[in-house]
């Protein structure tokens, strides 16, 4: 950026100097000695030509050089939000929750010299152990409380954009629009695929449906990884007596710190940062008032169940 800058720069500042306009003028006074003396008003006209080409190809210079400069950056939005300071599609008001740290990975299968499979760093929580309620506990740490209300503006902001009418997120049985937040709704999915593992623990009433949800589940994993783009290297290691290479996954990222994101949602599901509730059981609110529509037979209750 700057690069363009010094150009432009350095071109002014040799034309301001008077150095090239001194050479042209001497060396056209040498050259029109002669008729000089006799047609002095012409002198002037005769140094244009050699003025004039450096002051245009001055100005397309730096015309060229500010409108590459203006190209070269990346769109406003761009400019103003990062990774680590939350994108302009990540809920504003989560933002400020937002910091990096590095994590090394951990559980990633190793084998010995003579070709046994062993975890060199297992995690402190093995969370594909076989099924339990203290490994359901364990998910439901990650992801309790992931539908948090919204209020209208907060709504607007984030939907109104794209959808439009936000009326459609609001929530009888919450008072409020309800949104989720996309790691923990792809955690949830994750935690769905690993269900299906164990048909005969968590026993599934209606497995079309949950076959749809699971495969929606794959798709968004899928999705969710090509969009984090994460290109940190993972080495692989030759294992003489299994004749192969094998990956090291447990490596050091560069994360966001989920501690943090997931204080952030727990204080906004149920403490300090929870919105209160408009008018619960209301069919739809008044938009820009509190007042509302009151609805007699509220079954939505369980809506949230169909969030997954
Ligand atoms: C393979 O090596 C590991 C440690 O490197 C050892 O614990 C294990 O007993 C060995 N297994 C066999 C079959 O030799
Ligand atoms: C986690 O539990 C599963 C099921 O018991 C087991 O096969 C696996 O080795 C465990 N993983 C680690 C890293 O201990
Ligand atoms: C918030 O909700 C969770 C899950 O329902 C519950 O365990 C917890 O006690 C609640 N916390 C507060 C402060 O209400
Ligand atoms: C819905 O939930 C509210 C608050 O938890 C409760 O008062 C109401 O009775 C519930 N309605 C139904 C139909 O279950």
């Amino acid at each position: 950026m700057d690069i363009f800058r010094n150009k432009d720069s350095v071109l002014y500042s040799s034309l301001g100097e008077g150095e090239s306009e001194k050479d042209d003028e001497s060396s056209s006074s040498l050259l029109n000695s002669e008729t000089s003396s006799q047609q002095p008003p012409r002198r002037n006209q005769r140094v244009w030509p050699f003025v004039l080409p450096w002051i245009v190809s001055t100005f397309a210079l730096a015309w060229v050089s500010a409108y590459l400069y203006l190209n070269s950056l990346p769109p406003a939005q761009l400019q103003e939000h990062s990774y680590s300071t939350g994108w302009k599609t990540d809920f504003a008001p989560a933002r400020s929750a937002i910091s990096l740290e590095e994590v090394t990975f951990t559980g990633g299968p190793m084998y010995s010299e003579n070709g046994t499979y062993y975890v060199p760093h297992p995690a402190a929580i093995n969370y594909t152990a076989d099924p339990s309620p203290e490994l359901d506990r364990a998910w439901e740490e990650l992801t309790w409380g992931r539908y948090v209300v919204l209020n209208e503006q907060e709504a607007k902001d984030a939907f109104e954009e794209k959808f439009g009418d936000v009326q459609q997120f609001w929530s009888p049985s919450r008072g409020g629009y309800i949104s989720g937040f996309d790691m923990f709704h792809t955690l949830h999915c994750l935690d769905r695929i690993r269900q299906r593992f164990y048909p005969e623990y968590y026993v599934q009433e209606d497995l079309y449906t949950h076959r749809v949800h699971h495969l929606h589940c794959l798709e968004q994993v899928r999705q969710y990884i090509m969009c984090s783009g994460d290109m940190t290297p993972v080495p692989t290691r030759y294992n003489a007596a299994r004749k192969h290479s094998y990956v090291d996954s447990d490596v050091t990222h560069t994360c966001r710190n989920f501690g943090q994101l997931r204080n952030w949602l727990s204080e906004r599901f149920n403490g300090s940062l929870a919105v209160q509730p408009i008018c619960p059981g209301a069919t739809k609110p008044e938009m820009g008032s509190t007042s509302c529509v009151l609805d007699d037979d509220d079954d939505d209750n369980n809506s949230m169940e169909m969030g997954h």
